[in-house]
């Protein structure tokens, strides 16, 4: 694209979050896909949150830690990041050289949003004594203010390879630093962020869930708050979750996370129960809003127009990286990569 229309497409992708181009209601939009991936060198990387039909056609599927080293290693000309921003951007971080699209610009966090650079450097320079550890639910600016990142995989592990006494800030995610806190015995200083998804699961619906299913274990990702984690028989990230189920020998589960995960959960482990956990709403599951926003479509979409492309500041990616080296190098020092 050149010139005026280069300009017409980023106001476009500014304002709806995508190239909303017409596509031929007849066409195969998997084979479509498959044949693009081909044609562009592409690989598509998918969160466990992303509608069935995204992990279908996605060439790996994991969590955020996953994702950040499948995308540190791919040979790949074309990134196609089907998940969050925040997870497209750690892509091109770790990957300069290749072209990341995501379907939808717009499918951002609100973890992620609830720590702006600006604020959480001032509250840096007031703890000088203190490292920072940040979650990787963050913005490139929040990476580049962090001394190590951690995933829910590994934040246990990361945090445990600093000695006992070391001061350490965590970010962003209150309810992920406050299970740390309790886990390790640490008394890390917690900026005070969260996960819109996690924090509204009803604590009253689950307990009636669980006097209903007396045999069910209740499963919970660590984003969650304080007393769901207190009553939940495991605790872990998205794919610790998806094998606790694969591996213990139980039929039910109470499952509160975003209801993405069940649909490889209900592939991994069938015939095994899945009750989503209710949150504080109307309705019977809950679907983050950002991760929902890329569709099939869109997937097929970015790949085409090879656009909306993640492009960074060289300097804050520079800036940005170390921190996310640092988690990368820990994790496989202590097995978990
Ligand atoms: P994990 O992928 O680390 O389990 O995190 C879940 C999440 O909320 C991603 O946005
Ligand atoms: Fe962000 Fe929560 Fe959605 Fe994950 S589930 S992308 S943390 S809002």
């Amino acid at each position: 694209m050149q010139g005026e229309m280069l300009i017409a497409a980023e106001n476009e992708i500014l304002e709806n979050g995508f190239l909303d181009r017409p596509i031929d209601p007849t066409l195969d939009l998997f084979a479509e896909i498959e044949k693009l991936k081909k044609e562009k060198n592409a690989v598509i990387l998918a969160h466990l949150y992303q509608e069935p039909d995204i992990q279908d056609i996605a060439d790996f599927i994991g969590d955020s830690l996953g994702l950040a080293e499948k995308a540190a290693q791919t040979n790949a000309d074309m990134i196609v990041f089907a998940g969050v921003h925040f997870m497209a951007e750690t892509a091109k971080i770790l990957n300069p050289s290749k072209k990341v699209v995501i379907p939808d610009f717009k499918a951002g966090c609100s973890l992620s949003e609830s720590c702006p650079p600006p604020l959480f450097r001032k509250f840096r320079e007031q703890h000088p004594d203190h490292i920072v550890i940040s979650y990787i639910n963050c913005s490139a600016g929040i990476k580049a203010l962090t001394d190590v990142i951690c995933t829910s995989s590994n934040a246990k592990a990361i945090v445990e390879s600093f000695p006992p006494d070391q001061k350490i800030i965590f970010a962003p995610d209150r309810n992920l630093g406050g299970w740390i806190n309790r886990e390790t015995g640490r008394n890390m200083l917690l900026w005070n962020g969260a996960c819109m998804v996690h924090e509204i699961f009803s604590l009253e619906k689950i307990t009636r869930l669980k006097v209903r299913h007396p045999n069910a274990k209740l499963i919970s990702h660590p984003e969650c708050e304080e007393p769901v984690l207190r009553i939940s028989d495991f605790v872990g990230s998205t794919t610790q979750l998806l094998a606790y189920v694969k591996n213990t020998p139980n039929q039910e589960f109470i499952v509160a996370t975003e209801a993405g995960i069940l649909h490889q959960m209900q592939k991994q482990a069938p015939g095994k129960t899945l009750i989503p956990a209710p949150p504080d709403n109307h309705c019977a599951c809950n679907d983050c809003p950002h991760m929902k926003r890329n569709t099939l479509e869109k997937v097929y979409l970015c790949m085409k127009y090879e656009q909306p492309e993640i492009i960074m500041d060289e300097t804050l990616r520079l800036q940005a990286k170390g921190s996310l080296d640092r988690m990368l190098e820990i994790s496989r020092q202590v097995g978990i990569l």
